[in-house]
């Protein structure tokens, strides 16, 4: 093993312990077997009940959105939050080439194709300066609305994903959505608890969308939910997600074609539960950062990710970047640490490299290459910082 990276194992074992470690644990401690119960004592275990209520109304409370939309995982928030906002079949919509899967899958969901935009050093997200040269480069304006001048579709949305939680420049994406007419939808799964410039992520543009996947800052099992602060959106979203059903005591009537995207009342009464608690998980993982930080403070040829000035990052999963010189080390790295018990991985391959996006259209992606080949997520449960 290289002396360099001994050291890096090292660094982490002195922060959590002994393996093993897993990359992000759940923690269940606050009042999920009391929800959980009462939905199983009542018989309200499916698509409606006062937990998905509550759980809809303490989400906008929380995040300062208008409204909360639940349903049953990410990527059909991102699906219907698209949809809602005005993306149609055969329209293009922006997305950081850098990203899981989903954020890509819910554009074509939606009927739309995924365009691919580089990553910014610095927030691991889109790169604003390259989003705006590639829209110079590609967009013609007509009647107001931009259309790629290559495939001659319609660029209807930009999608901001907030990478492990560190929330991108929203400010200057709102400057360049407004001047070619994009409608932004912000990829919020991973940044529950992150603000920018003292605001929620998620409650930026149209609509923003939350995941609670078991591995997120809070967990439904398997949820989402969508955000927006505009009444008639947010009334859609739940007509859409919910079969079009027109509320009546008894008839079953249907207006559209729509989703079963419904979030069931057993899931929505584990995620008040779990949002109960959503300031400790945040603290915990706070403490692992300072903690990583330190260890790593003196490390050469490893950077620990922070929060950038203006931001508030949840450190969902928290962050090392190689230096270029050293990216040569992450498969070594990689399975030191895992041999070790300490699971950690790499960023996700490039969408734009997967086999159904390889034909999309794309800007140039070197950060996000660069990115890719640099990046491990060490272990970031939030009772780490204790241990
Ligand atoms: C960036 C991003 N977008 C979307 C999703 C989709 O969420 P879900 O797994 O709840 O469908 C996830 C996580 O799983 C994610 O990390």
């Amino acid at each position: 093993m290289s002396p360099f990276v001994e050291s890096v194992v090292a660094a982490v074992r002195g922060v959590v312990g002994q393996g093993p470690v897993a990359l992000h644990e759940p923690a269940f401690q606050g009042n999920e077997w009391a929800y959980v119960k009462e939905c199983l004592d009542t018989g309200w275990v499916s698509s409606v009940g006062k937990f998905v209520d509550r759980f809809e109304h303490d989400l906008a409370s929380y995040t300062g959105a208008g409204y909360a939309v639940a349903v049953v995982n990410g990527t059909a928030a991102l699906q219907v939050a698209l949809t809602v906002s005005g993306v149609r079949a055969g329209d293009e919509v922006l997305v950081p080439a850098m990203s899981f899967v989903a954020t890509a899958n819910a554009v074509w969901h939606a009927g739309a194709q995924p365009h691919f935009v580089d990553s910014d050093e610095n927030t691991l997200g889109m790169s604003m300066p390259a989003l705006e040269a590639h829209l110079d480069e590609v967009v013609e304006m007509r009647e107001g609305k931009a259309f790629n001048r290559h495939t001659g579709r319609r660029l209807a949305a930009v999608v901001p994903m907030h990478t492990f939680g560190h929330p991108v420049d929203l400010s200057s994406l709102a400057a360049i959505a407004d001047r070619y007419g994009l409608a932004v939808v912000e990829d919020a799964a991973e940044s529950l608890g992150s603000y920018f410039d003292g605001r929620h992520t998620g409650t930026f543009g149209r609509c923003g969308v939350l995941s609670f996947n078991g591995n997120k800052i809070i967990t439904t099992g398997g949820g989402g939910a969508i955000l927006t602060d505009d009444a008639e959106l947010a009334r859609r979203a739940k007509h859409l997600t919910t079969t079009a059903k027109a509320p009546h005591r008894w008839s079953f009537s249907h207006d559209e074609i729509a989703f079963n995207y419904r979030l069931p009342n057993l899931n929505a009464a584990l995620g008040c539960a779990q949002l109960e608690q959503v300031g400790a998980f945040l603290a915990g993982k706070r403490r692992l950062a300072e903690r990583y930080e330190t260890a790593f403070a003196d490390l050469s040829g490893v950077t620990f990710v922070k929060e950038r000035a203006g931001t508030q990052a949840n450190y969902w999963l928290q962050t090392l970047l190689l230096d270029v010189d050293h990216a040569v080390y992450r498969d070594d790295l990689l399975a030191a640490l895992n041999d070790a018990g300490f699971m950690s991985r790499p960023v996700w391959d490039l969408l734009s490299g997967l086999p159904p996006y390889r034909e999309s259209p794309a800007a140039a992606l070197s950060v996000a290459q660069s990115l890719a080949e640099r990046i491990v997520n060490i272990p970031s449960s939030p009772g780490l910082a204790d241990g």
